[in-house]
C-alpha cells in the first residue's frame, strides 16, 4: 500500500479551529520530507467538488503555524452526504492524482472521508474542532486554545459583575457539547455550570442557589451556560424576576473559535499532522489520529465514529464541590 501512495492532499472542513494550520502545515511538510507530493484542497468537500484543488510546496506553509482560522478556508458541504456526489468527488481524487486524503475536522468531516474511502481514496482523518467532542481523542486540534479565550473573557465579565454585585451568565460554544463549558466552569470558578449532558432545566434550583450563596457573603453568581442549552438572555429574564438581583447574559460565540493558537494546539497539531501522513504511507489507511491516554494513537474511522463520549463524572462533581 505504502508504494502506491505517491500524492496526498490535505483539507479542512466544518468550523474551524485554531491549530488547523499547524497540522496544514505539517501534513505538507511531513509529506514532502517522505518524498510524496501534496496538494491543497480549498472549502472542505465544497472544493474538492469544485476542484479548487493546489500543489502545495514547503514554502506555502510558511509563517502560519501561529495563525488562527485555516489557509485553506472551511465550508459545510450537505450535498456531499448524497451517495453520487461522494462518487464524483471520489473520481475527481482519481483525476488529480490524489492517492490520499488527509481530512482535518470533526465527526461530521470524518463521514465524507469514510465515503470517499468506500470510493477507493485512501484517508486519515484528523480531529480538528474546538468542541472536544470527538469520542475517540482525549484531545481536539483547537480547543485548548478557545478554553483560555473563553476563560480569559469571563475573567473579565467576572470582575464587573462582582463590582456591580450581579449574576452574570455567559454562554460558550460546544454545539452538543458541554466540554468547554465544564473547563471554564472549573477554570473561572463558576457557581452554576450547564451542561447539555447533566443539565435537567430545573431553573428553581439555581434561583434557590443564588439566593443561598448570596445570604452566604457572595457577591456575584456567575453561570457558565452551554451553547446546547442556550436560551442565556431569556433565562437572565427569569432569573432577575426571580431572585431580583440584576442578571446579565453574554453570549461569548465565534471569538471562541479565533485568535492565535496556545502552544499546546500548535505542538499537538504538529505531531498528528506528521502522524497523520506517517500512518498513511504506512499502509494503515481509513484511519482517525488521536491522542488516548498519553498516546498519539490512530483508530479506524468507522470504529472511531461509533464511539461514545461522555462527561466525565468525577470532573463534574468537582465543579459542583468547589461552589461550595
Ligand atoms: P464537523 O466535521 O466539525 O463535525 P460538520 O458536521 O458540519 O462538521 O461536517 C462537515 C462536513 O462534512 C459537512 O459539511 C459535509 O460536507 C461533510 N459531512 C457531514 N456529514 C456527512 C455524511 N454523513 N456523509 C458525508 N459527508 C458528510
Ligand atoms: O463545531 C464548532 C462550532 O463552533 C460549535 O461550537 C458551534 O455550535 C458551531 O461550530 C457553529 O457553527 P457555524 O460556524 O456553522 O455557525
Amino acid at each position: 500500500m505504502a508504494g502506491k501512495i505517491k500524492t496526498i492532499a490535505v483539507m479542512t472542513s466544518g468550523g474551524d479551529a485554531p491549530g488547523m494550520n499547524a497540522a496544514i502545515r505539517a501534513v505538507v511538510r511531513t509529506a514532502i520530507f517522505r518524498g510524496v507530493k501534496v496538494k491543497g484542497i480549498k472549502r472542505g468537500y465544497m472544493g474538492l467538488l469544485n476542484e479548487e484543488i493546489v500543489d502545495m510546496e514547503a514554502r506555502n506553509v510558511s509563517d502560519i503555524i501561529q495563525r488562527g482560522g485555516t489557509i485553506l478556508g472551511t465550508a459545510r458541504c450537505l450535498e456531499f452526504k448524497q451517495p453520487e456526489v461522494q462518487q464524483r468527488g471520489a473520481d475527481i481524487c482519481k483525476a488529480h492524482g490524489i492517492d490520499g486524503i488527509v481530512v482535518i475536522g470533526g465527526d461530521g468531516s470524518y463521514r465524507g472521508a469514510l465515503a470517499l474511502s468506500r470510493h477507493g481514496i485512501n484517508t486519515v482523518g484528523l480531529p480538528g474542532t474546538i468542541d472536544l467532542d470527538i469520542a475517540c481523542t482525549d484531545y481536539t486540534i483547537g480547543f485548548d486554545t478557545a478554553v483560555n479565550t473563553a476563560m480569559q473573557a469571563i475573567d473579565k465579565v467576572k470582575d464587573t459583575s462582582s463590582s456591580h454585585e450581579r449574576c452574570s451568565i455567559i454562554e460558550v460554544m460546544g454545539r452538543n457539547a458541554g466540554y468547554i463549558a465544564l473547563w471554564c466552569g472549573i477554570s473561572n470558578g463558576a457557581e452554576d455550570i450547564l451542561l447539555p449532558e447533566k443539565y435537567d432545566y430545573n431553573e428553581q434550583e439555581i434561583i434557590n442557589h443564588i439566593i443561598a450563596s448570596r445570604k452566604k457573603g457572595k457577591t456575584h453568581h456567575l453561570i457558565i451556560n452551554a451553547e446546547g442549552i442556550g436560551h442565556s438572555m431569556s433565562m437572565s429574564r427569569r432569573i432577575e424576576a426571580a431572585t431580583g438581583l440584576e442578571t446579565r447574559a453574554t453570549i461569548l460565540g465565534y471569538m471562541q473559535r479565533g485568535g492565535n493558537p496556545t502552544a499546546m494546539d500548535r505542538y499537538y497539531a504538529s505531531i498528528m499532522g506528521a502522524r497523520a501522513v506517517d500512518v498513511m504511507l504506512e499502509g494503515r489507511t481509513n484511519r482517525v489520529i488521536g491522542y488516548k491516554n498519553g498516546q498519539f494513537v490512530d483508530v479506524d474511522i468507522e470504529e472511531a465514529l461509533l464511539m461514545q463520549k461522555n462527561i466525565d463524572e468525577y470532573q463534574y462533581e468537582v465543579a459542583k464541590m468547589l461552589t461550595v
